[in-house]
């Protein structure tokens, strides 16, 4: 256990300012960066949707995520539990724990398909210490990712083996290991980006990369369009499931909160245009669909490794960096649920691979929409033909219990709790910043929320 808070020293804490914001920096910057972010912005055309994916992030998700980071350092406990506290602390008639519930359960459904596309990660690191990629023409790169997708043993073993490992960090307690790896991976992950974009940039189009992703094109702003930029603005910064309320209950009271989150938000937009920007300019050199969905990274950055002396290694430092950087997310995914069930007298280990258990089998139904369930949509009926399992997961989590809970916090924060409870809690001084952040906290990110819901239901 770290320093403590004062308040409850048997309560875990982080050791110092620094590691937390490490460590929540790890949890943010994952594959919603890399993978993600590029192959949602891709699938809307690019421009628009990139514009409204920054305008949600600074208006809605970033102001969330401060509200989460500080429910949970205020309540102490697992998401469930301490908002339970802090219900019974004002009053409230609502049922807030249900909040923490839904969460839990989108931690779960978020691994199940993490665990499959950082196994294709795992995959390609193994492909790179092969030998792999030198020379490789398009086609081949194709045939990988085809390849890949098509066995669902391969998938699942992989996903075992990534939430094997997941479990085995989450056993240990949260001091451990973790913290010292993030302050060398994520500085490694950073550069190695970068080294790429420029690469790209040169062996590709830059230019029309750069349009597409912050020119201005004749597109149709769906109200779909805008769900899907507010989830994943959401995503990438983990806001709404309860991970990042976990961390924040570890927070020591010494970590100022603004600053906090606004160093988190920024590194992670940066790897999310720098990972744009390294795959952009072969989608535009390559003839790849930028609308080619998830497996946009992995049909083009092994272009580059393909062309560059030493791209084994390079294509290898990369992979396992990726890797690193999904595992310092999927553990604060398992977090939360291990940290309910230690509540409930388990031990971490015991709630760690039960958990990483099921979400093994539940990520079955990933791998099978990729596989023999690439043309299976289970809920046609209902008007969302064209989704695979996949989709529907990954979309309900993102565009619905993220949001939604989102929209809970808010609610909580600006109207449940004083403001002046709220303001000590953070601390801030009540300055402009405060007075500004609370109003977007009570006004501007439910209003939009609500708009967004409201708009792609009745569009
Ligand atoms: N923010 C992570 C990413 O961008 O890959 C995903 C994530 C982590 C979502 C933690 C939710 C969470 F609690
Ligand atoms: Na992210």
């Amino acid at each position: 256990a770290g320093a403590g808070t004062g308040e409850n020293s048997a309560y875990p804490s982080f050791s110092s300012r620094i590691a937390f914001i490490i460590v929540t920096a790890g949890s943010a910057v994952g594959l919603g960066n890399v993978w993600g972010f590029p192959y949602v912005a891709g699938q809307n055309g690019g421009g628009g949707f990139v514009l409204i994916y920054l305008l949600a992030l600074a208006l809605v998700a970033a102001p969330a995520f401060m509200a989460e980071l500080m429910l949970g350092r205020m309540g102490k406990a697992s998401p469930p539990t301490a908002l339970g506290r802090l219900q019974a602390k004002v009053g409230s008639k609502l049922h807030w724990p249900l909040v923490g519930w839904t969460g839990l359960v989108g931690t779960i459904l978020v691994l199940s398909f993490y665990a499959v596309i950082a196994g294709q990660a795992m995959d390609y690191m193994l492909e790179a210490a092969g030998g792999g990629f030198a020379g490789w023409s398009d086609a081949d790169v194709q045939a990988l990712d085809a390849n890949f997708k098509s066995s669902m043993p391969m998938m699942a073993l992989w996903s075992a083996i990534f939430m094997g490992l997941t479990a085995l960090i989450v056993s240990f307690d949260i001091n451990t290991g973790l913290e010292q790896a993030g302050k060398v991976m994520m500085p490694l992950l950073l550069l190695i980006l970068l080294g790429m974009v420029i690469y790209s940039g040169n062996m590709g189009d830059f230019g029309k990369a750069v349009d597409f992703l912050f020119g201005f094109h004749e597109m149709e702003f769906t109200p779909r369009l805008f769900l899907e930029a507010m989830g994943q603005a959401f995503f990438t910064l983990g806001v709404g499931v309860g991970g990042i309320m976990t961390y924040g209950s570890y927070m020591g009271r010494d970590v100022n909160l603004p600053r906090a989150t606004f160093w988190i938000v920024a590194m992670d937009v940066f790897v999310a245009l720098a990972a744009g920007l390294a795959i952009f300019p072969l989608v535009f050199s390559s003839g790849v669909d930028a609308a080619a969905g998830p497996g946009l990274v992995f049909l083009t950055l092994p272009l580059i490794f393909a062309d560059i002396p030493g791209g084994a290694v390079v294509a290898f430092a990369f992979f396992l960096l990726l890797t690193f950087a999904a595992v310092t997310s999927s553990i604060s995914l398992l977090s939360p649920t291990v940290a309910r069930l230690e509540e409930a007298g388990w031990s971490r280990r015991r709630g760690a691979t039960v958990m990483a258990a099921l979400v093994v089998g539940i990520s079955l139904l990933t791998s099978y929409s990729f596989a023999g369930g690439k043309d299976v949509f289970p809920l046609a009926a209902l008007g969302l033909g064209g989704m695979t399992f996949f989709d529907l997961i990954r979309e309900g989590v993102s565009n619905f219990i993220l949001p939604l809970s989102g929209l809970a916090y808010a609610l909580m924060v600006g109207w449940a709790l004083s403001r002046e409870d709220v303001r000590q809690a953070l601390p801030m001084a009540d300055g402009p910043l405060f007075r500004a952040w609370h109003m977007v906290i009570r006004y501007v990110a439910p209003i939009c929320i609500t708009a967004l819901f409201v708009g792609a239901v009745a569009g």
